[in-house]
């Protein structure tokens, strides 16, 4: 077995108070932790943590630096089979089977990838001195305990585990370590596993181009422009093809902003190319493919897929969109301690892929992955919501957890990124901003306009982001897009959450303040948060005062704006306070996401579903014509003039 590791060194190291610290970084939300409003810009977290809701990101767990070597002859792992996606798949599964001659209960096994994943690679980061340097310098990309599905391992010593691997570019081995995932020492190591082809283009996801014609389609592969040149193969189903160019981005370690991104949680994230679908006819169905033209003018394809082309603005047709914040994944094979961390991500996944001949268009509303700083886990995403992605325009909102980072310029001083400071989300999805580092955009789809908000940088009245907010909303024309809906992560109007209980807020400090004047003066219908982890409703609202006494059929006039938290999309719920407040109208703590069904420009279905079962546990309509929209009520209208 110990051939096997060349290249490791085999020298122990004490544990470092300083890399334990490096390690643990990334610890969850810092939406659980009790906020301290410190000033004009910094919202600082305490050191203490509310409740049972906060989250790990499970790989901040294993302590990769303080690994020791205890290689041992007589155990052994073995991974079958070792060629993988034979037929084109790019998920498959296989099983890891164990021996070890001094079996313990808190065993486990480490899947890595690459699957050398030794000392001689680790960066400057991990210190110049070579005897200070951990042993191996990358997390494993998920990990199962050894007795996951094998009780008497303790005993036998003898398990198999079955994993699920996803195409993402490199080999992978397997690693029994002992001494649990605080004290790990390395036991023994796998065979290599591999995918047939590992550069393969993989994970489309679309995204609404910058106008209404314009479909944007991202990939990721193995391949740079060095090497292939991407383009996509598209045209209308059943009708002639065409190609169009992608572009190319990646990034390196030193974009990271910090650790665990640029230390441990590093992983290469391969070459993410986005081609623009131009000159789209409205609803009409498209074929694409993924395609790279070698230089020795072979090509690599991925399969055939599907999408609908959005439709014109204003046009009246069935339109039907999905919202929610906070999904994260989760791993079909129960590993990283399986439903710690984002429990529902996978229910809320699978519902919508059952629905979705029933959907347009998604808005993820912020907290995307949680991979915090863990890169390999932005594959892992975009592997769990191809089906949906790539069917449909997948529109992201930034989160806490996709760019925060101190000192990088994010509104908020937490470390919740893991390092990553926005790179991971502005590189792998697209959206239809001016400047993806700047992550506010507008959206139409039909009778819908979106206006996105970023809530990571400064919205308050005078900034770049709040005359972003003004145009967006006041540049619609409401006879064909009747349907105005504003989007931020962090929840700038109403939440009964007990985080912002305590504050004594219910809302993020200065959100309400900055921004309620242009939500009336516009006349916004509906808008959505996520961050805090659950699902609640307010009364259409102006300056904390109920507008309309309506729970569920609103007709005319809305008066005010109808504030909605839909951040149930999977990671671990969030508390609401017991206090009783008088805008809230319906309060679920579960996972679920929202559906609006426009049926034509006078009358909208709101729907909140349930991720576990996909039912309707709140609804309410809106029925009403063009001269509602345009009626005066408090703070709506300028003054009129006397003169005549
Ligand atoms: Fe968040």
């Amino acid at each position: 077995m110990g051939s096997r590791m060349v290249g490791f060194r085999a020298t122990r190291i004490g544990e470092s108070e300083d890399g334990e610290a490096r390690l643990e970084v990334s610890e969850g939300c810092s939406e659980g932790g009790v906020g301290r409003w410190t000033g004009s810009r910094a919202w600082r977290r305490n050191t203490v943590t509310a409740g049972d809701h906060t989250g790990v990101q499970p790989l901040s767990r294993v302590r990769v630096h303080a690994v020791t070597f205890a290689l041992d002859e007589s155990a052994s792992v073995n991974a079958l089979p070792a060629l993988l996606g034979m037929h084109g798949e790019h998920i498959e599964w296989l099983n890891v089977e164990i021996r070890s001659p001094k079996p313990s209960a808190d065993d486990w096994v480490g899947v890595f990838s690459p699957a050398k994943f030794n000392s001689s690679t680790c960066p400057p980061e991990f210190g110049n001195n070579k005897e200070q340097a951990p042993l191996i310098c990358s997390s494993p990309i998920k990990y199962h305990y050894a007795n996951y599905s094998s009780p008497d391992y303790a005993k036998t010593g003898k398990a198999i585990l079955r994993f699920q691997l996803i195409n993402q570019r490199s080999d992978f081995s397997f690693a029994l370590f002992s001494g649990g995932i605080s004290s790990p020492k390395l036991i023994a190591v796998s065979n290599t596993v591999s995918f047939a082809n590992p550069r393969a283009p993989v994970y489309p996801r679309l995204a609404q181009g910058k106008s209404w014609d314009e479909m944007t389609v991202t990939w990721t592969s193995g391949y740079d422009i060095d090497e292939a040149a991407p383009f996509v193969e598209w045209g209308p189903k059943n009708g002639p093809k065409t190609r169009s160019p992608a572009g190319t981005l990646t990034f390196s370690r030193n974009d990271m902003c910090g650790s665990p991104a640029r230390t441990f949680g590093w992983r290469h994230p391969g070459y993410i190319h986005t081609s623009f679908l131009k000159d789209l006819w409205p609803n009409s169905v498209y074929t694409y493919k993924l395609g790279h033209q070698l230089f020795d003018g072979t090509y690599v394809w991925s399969k055939l897929y599907t999408f609908k082309a959005s439709p014109y603005p204003g046009q009246n047709s069935l339109q039907k969109v999905i919202i929610f914040g906070d999904m994260g994944k989760a791993e079909r094979d129960g590993s990283n301690e399986y439903s710690n961390y984002q429990p529902g991500s996978l229910n809320t996944t699978d519902q919508l892929i059952k629905d979705l001949d029933n959907i347009d268009i998604v808005f993820h509303n912020g907290d995307i992955t949680y991979a915090n700083g863990y890169i390999s886990q932005w594959d892992q995403f975009t592997s769990q919501v191809e089906p949906i992605a790539s069917t449909v325009p997948y529109m992201i909102t930034s989160g806490n957890h996709e760019r925060d980072w101190p000192g990088s310029g994010s509104f908020y001083n937490t470390t919740d990124s893991g390092g990553e400071c926005g790179v991971l989300a502005e590189t792998m999805f697209y959206v239809p901003a001016e400047n993806r580092a700047k992550f506010w955009y507008a959206t139409d789809y039909g009778m819908f306009r979106f206006c996105i908000a970023d809530t990571e940088h400064d919205w308050r009245e005078g900034t770049e982001q709040y005359r972003f907010i003004e145009q967006c909303l006041a540049s619609v024309d409401r006879r064909k897009q009747p349907w105005l809906i504003f989007l931020a992560h962090r929840v700038l109007g109403y939440s009964s959450s007990s985080f912002y209980a305590q504050e004594g807020s219910f809302e993020e400090p200065m959100g309400r303040e900055s921004l309620q004047k242009l939500w009336q003066k516009y006349r916004v219908d509906i808008a959505f948060y996520g961050h805090v982890h659950n699902y609640e409703r307010s009364c259409p609202i102006y300056e904390n005062q109920c507008v309309s006494t309506e729970k569920s059929h609103y007709t005319g006039t809305m008066n005010g704006t109808i504030h909605v938290v839909a951040g149930g999309g999977g990671s671990h719920l969030s508390d609401f306070t017991t206090l009783q407040t008088r805008w809230s109208l319906y309060r679920d703590s579960n996972y679920g996401f929202v559906k609006l069904t426009a049926f034509n420009h006078s009358s909208l279905l709101f729907e909140y579903k349930r991720s576990n079962d996909g039912k309707v546990h709140d609804s309410f309509t809106i029925s009403r014509d063009y001269r509602d929209v345009l009626a005066c009520v408090h703070d709506s209208c300028s003054p009129t003039t006397m003169a005549s």
